[in-house]
């Protein structure tokens, strides 16, 4: 069946934003299905064949260069039949290698770049890119939506004791002032230094805060391993805070992260649906509708 107008294609990763996302546009909806072949190769089919304006939505957590290689298919195909093509993708890999940090590493910020321009995407959305800097690397406009102001009015809503705001470092400063703006109360950021060569991280001392019996709330826009909150948990504890809560766009959460940060002293960690899992509590699909 060829689907006119506009048409939301549901990567595998991504089916139910994307169906949330379908609903609020009131678009055609597509679901993609996947195979995945012994050697690990995606065989990616999709039912419809959309026409007009199609987007592709599909973040690319782990699995990452299958969730990757899958969206690149997708939009690919999206591009044989629509007029344009729009790349969704709320979590976008690789944004944070965004500079040769080391001499001989490849910027490979900017080889994704090329890659989504190739397959004919004509626009990305991303929700808190890792890093602003990577924006450039894109020939074609990039749109990169905050969930920050949806992450603070949940916690607004949670009623606290005294919250204090602290980025996890000092890239997400500016946002912990948005997020402590809104919920009435101050904010600082840890200054966390990750040592290039052995991936080991430090917490150097970091601006003066007095958080005895306040609850705090650290905020990063991604968690992985979980490493930089547990660094940043331990030392917050020293400081003799009350509870510590954790609030992050994309949760990776790889291996047994959520137990390390449960352990470290974390009581809840709330995150957004950019990624699917058990600490999702702020839907997205909204934002990215108003953004497209
Ligand atoms: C780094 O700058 C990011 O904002 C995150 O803090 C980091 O990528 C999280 O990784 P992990 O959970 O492995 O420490």
């Amino acid at each position: 069946m060829i689907m006119a107008n506009l048409t939301v294609i549901g990567g595998s990763a991504s089916q139910t934003l994307a169906k949330n996302l379908a609903n609020k546009l009131d678009a055609n909806y597509i679901k993609a299905s996947v195979r995945i072949f012994p050697d690990g190769e995606s065989k990616v089919t999709i039912g419809n064949k959309p026409a007009g304006k199609t987007i592709v939505v599909q973040s690319t957590h782990p699995p990452v260069d299958s969730n990757f290689i899958q969206t690149l298919s997708l939009i690919s195909k999206a591009r044989e039949t629509s007029s344009q093509v729009i790349a969704v993708m709320p979590y976008l890999c690789y944004m944070r290698q965004d500079k040769e940090f080391l001499p001989g590493e490849v910027i490979t910020s900017a080889v994704i770049a090329k890659m989504l321009r190739a397959v004919g995407a004509s626009k990305i959305v991303i929700v808190d890119i890792h890093s602003k800097s990577a924006i450039k690397y894109f020939d074609m406009p990039v749109r990169n939506v905050s969930a920050v102001p949806k992450l603070a009015m949940f916690f607004k809503k949670m009623k606290l004791k005294n919250p204090f705001v602290i980025a996890a470092d000092l890239f997400w400063a500016p946002q912990a002032r948005q997020f402590a703006k809104i919920l009435g109360t101050e904010s600082s950021a840890l200054n966390k230094q990750r040592n290039r060569k052995t991936g080991n991280l430090e917490i150097k001392k970091s601006q003066k805060m007095n958080l005895v019996g306040r609850d705090v709330i650290l905020v990063d826009d991604m968690i992985s391993t979980g490493g930089s909150i547990v660094k940043a948990a331990e030392y917050l504890k020293k400081q003799n805070c009350r509870n510590i809560y954790v609030a992050c766009t994309h949760a990776l959460l790889v291996g047994d992260a959520e137990k390390k940060i449960k352990n470290a002293g974390v009581l809840r960690i709330i995150s957004t649906n950019t990624i699917p899992g058990k600490t999702n509590a702020i839907d997205v699909s909204d934002i990215l509708a108003e953004s497209l």
